[in-house]
């Protein structure tokens, strides 16, 4: 027999235990604070069972075809290998939008969004699950057509509704959602076409606006005499990112969005624009681009897009290369397979410009050398190259650059020729940056700025009623967010997310109560403050985690975490909506929920303690073995901010002999960044003399090819510094 308590969860925590006179299960002695075990009969202590409630949710019923035609065909043991995979992909899907699977039905999946954790935007969840889900399974179903010679075909039915959600029963049947829309769901996965998603009234109704739906159709369903309504769902508009799971409404911005929709008209008819989208951290550019980006998928238009950050990646070509290899469709594939593809989409381009171009993207084969050419005939023919197949493209596409403030030269300037061509095409950039940017990409020619202003007093109301909700006892406390918030939307949910996670704020996003006095709260004066404050909050070996994944950068993976030593612990942060979960197949990867997120995060480290990571992660770079080249700029960031200096410098000369065939400008900033340290390097290093004059060297041997005034500075001296290592032979 084990302890109980009487209570909810909730009551788990501390010295509520007393407070709230919980008593053991068994013997019905109370309990103390802490207690693991009764002190009076010795039953363990468990958390009773989390009672049953009512939710808004969606359920999603998915279903294999036949597959008792299939297990006929391929027998019951390949077909349970088949069901284990399609079962582990869904899965994967359905977390992803923040679903929980239910049950395994047999032939499939039943999952639930919007319980246990409620999430407003359910219905719309569900359907990019459900679209997700089968497009996993078209994935898988082209691998077992290879091998089995069967067809995989899932139907996916979605209904919406209230439901009980609970433990019922003995705790083997855990926690699950019962109810008539539970079969209704189920109803609506067997009136669906094979492939095909089908959506009941109540999901449609609430995902009206953000989904493309088939006309409604008239279905009969077991137990009802009527037919009943239902509609077939064709495409999602609404991206993954901007429905995180404290996704806000849009508040404001209509004209900022109406102008963004304008241009991409002007784009798709042929006179392609570009837009910069200009702003302080947290006030709303990604959102707004996301927005955008949104209408143009909602129109069939395909969006690509790369972001720079703020340091330890500011590796030539990266920022570029990752935005190229987007928009070629490689990014989750293996090089050989990526190397094929381009191949076929480049059509006519010869052997060496294909090259080239593997080359710049990072999927060149080993085996084959890259062409003898002078660097600046390659860059020429690269950027001929990748504007002659922007110019070729007549589908519309929206290239999206986030945060230009921290984009490298290289990256920066290779942009600035693509974006040269962009009228002349049917696409769109969208590209956002902080107002402290001054660069190329700021100041490109006909492009259409929208400096974002802040909200608008009512626009921050609006948007903190929905954070907080209406309880009266919340009124004093949104006046004080509001103040301090002063129309930076991130500002606000941060707050808000601080005040509920010190209990200040009670009860559920939406629906807070607050008993505090007003006066005795205290708000954070600033973003970074709010932010720090939080991570402050996590206990230690998430808030470990959470530094080592902030000097890996914005996005990370485990492994490589793994191998900074420390021992991943990633739930608490993603619960509290730190970090994300980006991708879970073929390996699982996160990222920072926002990019100041990360900067808190680096910055709150001491200084020693980021700089054994950062050699740690040097060292996992380079022994991933792979690319070590191409990795060098990268590796020397790291040692350079591990204080590692001397290291740091022979990869950044490294990096400048790799960058020299290939690009000058990138050779270039290694060579600067080489002289910048041996400078700084004590004056009775032995070395230091030849340090300094090495990369002073290459810089005037190739300087003359950038278009600054890097070489005459440089030559004098180096002949200064040529004449001392004289002077100190003689
Ligand atoms: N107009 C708005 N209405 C409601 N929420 C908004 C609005 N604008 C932004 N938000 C929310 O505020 C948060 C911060 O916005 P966003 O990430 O777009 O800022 P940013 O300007 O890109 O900041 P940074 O410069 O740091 O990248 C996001 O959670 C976003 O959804
Ligand atoms: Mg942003």
């Amino acid at each position: 027999m084990v302890a109980g308590f009487r209570g909810t969860r909730h009551d788990v925590r501390g010295d509520e235990m007393t407070a709230t006179g919980l008593a053991c299960g068994s013997c019905g002695t109370e309990l103390r604070a802490g207690d693991k075990f009764c002190h009076e009969c010795a039953a363990p202590v468990v958390a009773a069972a989390k009672p049953a409630e009512y939710k808004q949710v969606t359920v999603l019923f998915a279903d294999v075809v036949h597959s008792m035609d299939i297990a006929a065909t391929v027998g019951a043991e390949r077909l349970r290998e088949i069901m284990a995979q399609l079962v582990d992909r869904a899965t994967a899907v359905v977390k992803q939008f923040g679903g929980t699977v239910d049950k395994f039905t047999g032939d499939g999946i039943m999952a639930v969004f919007g319980a246990p954790l409620a999430l407003e935007d359910h219905a719309v969840r569900a359907c990019l699950a459900a679209l997700g889900i089968q497009d996993e399974t078209v994935r898988l179903g082209a691998e077992v057509k290879d091998r089995d010679g069967i067809d995989l075909r899932l139907r996916v039915g979605l209904n919406s509704g209230q439901v009980i959600v609970g433990e019922i029963g003995s705790s083997a049947l855990g926690y699950t959602t019962i109810g008539e829309q539970v079969g209704m769901a189920q109803r609506m996965e067997s009136v669906a076409p094979p492939g095909g998603v089908m959506l009941s009234e109540s999901t449609a109704r609430l995902v009206d606006g953000t989904t493309a739906l088939g006309e409604p159709e008239l279905v009969h369903i077991r137990g009802s005499d009527e037919p009943v309504r239902v509609r077939r769902l064709v495409a999602v508009s609404a991206q993954p990112g901007s429905i995180g799971p404290s996704g806000t409404r849009l508040r404001g911005r209509q004209w900022e969005l109406n102008t963004v929709a304008a241009m991409l008209d002007r784009s798709v008819s042929g006179q392609g624009c570009v837009v910069g989208v200009a702003g302080p951290a947290g006030i709303g550019k990604s959102r707004l681009v996301r927005e955008g980006a949104a209408i143009a998928r909602g129109r069939g238009i395909n969006v690509f897009s790369t972001f720079c950050e703020s340091h330890a990646s500011d590796v030539p070509f990266h920022v570029a290369a990752r935005l190229l290899r987007d928009a070629a469709g490689i990014t989750d594939l293996d090089h050989a397979a990526a190397r094929a593809q381009v191949r076929a989409r480049i059509g006519d381009a010869g052997d060496e410009d294909v090259l080239l171009l593997y080359d710049l993207l990072g999927i060149r084969d080993p085996a084959v050398a890259v062409p003898n050419i002078d660097p600046d005939a390659r860059r020429r023919r690269l950027t001929a190259l990748i504007n002659s197949m922007s110019l070729a493209r007549t589908a519309p596409a929206v290239y999206v650059i986030e945060d230009a403030h921290w984009i490298d030269e290289v990256s920066e300037s290779l942009f600035a020729d693509f974006l040269t061509v962009i009228p002349q095409t049917h696409s769109m950039v969208l590209i956002t940056y902080r107002p402290e940017y001054r660069g190329a990409l700021a100041q490109v020619h006909g492009a259409q700025t929208l400096s974002l202003a802040p909200l608008s007093d009512s626009e921050t109301t609006a948007l903190l009623d929905e954070l907080l909700g209406s309880d009266p006892s919340v009124a004093g406390v949104k006046a004080l967010i509001a103040g301090r918030a002063a129309g930076n939307p991130f500002f606000a949910q941060e707050i808000v997310r601080g005040l509920a996670e010190r209990g200040v704020l009670e009860g559920e996003r939406g629906a807070y109560i607050c008993d505090a006095d007003v006066a005795d709260v205290s708000v954070p004066a600033t973003l970074q403050a709010a932010i720090a404050a939080r991570i402050d909050r996590l206990d230690a070996d998430a808030k470990q985690t959470l530094n080592a994944a902030a000097v890996v950068g914005l996005r990370f993976t485990v492994e490589l975490l793994a191998a900074l030593g420390t021992d991943p612990v990633l739930d608490p942060l993603v619960r509290a909506e730190l970090v994300d979960q980006v991708r879970f197949t073929p390996s699982a990867e996160y990222a920072f929920h926002h990019p100041l997120i990360r900067t808190v995060a680096y910055e709150s480290q001491l200084k020693a303690d980021r700089a054994a990571l950062h050699r740690q992660l040097a060292a996992a770079i380079e022994s991933r073995g792979a690319a070590v080249d191409e990795n060098a700029a990268l590796i020397a960031e790291h040692l350079e901010a591990a204080g590692d200096l001397r290291a740091a410098y022979g990869w950044h000369m490294r990096s400048g002999a790799w960058s020299q065939s290939r690009d000058v400008a990138a050779a270039l900033v290694s060579w600067e960044r080489a002289a910048r340290i041996a400078d700084v390097l004590p004056a009775d290093d032995a070395d230091r003399l030849a340090m300094r004059i090495a990369p002073r060297t290459r810089l005037c041997a190739n300087g003359w090819r950038s278009h600054k005034p890097i070489a005459g500075k440089r030559f004098e001296e180096l002949q200064d510094l040529c004449a001392a290592a004289g002077d100190r032979r003689r």
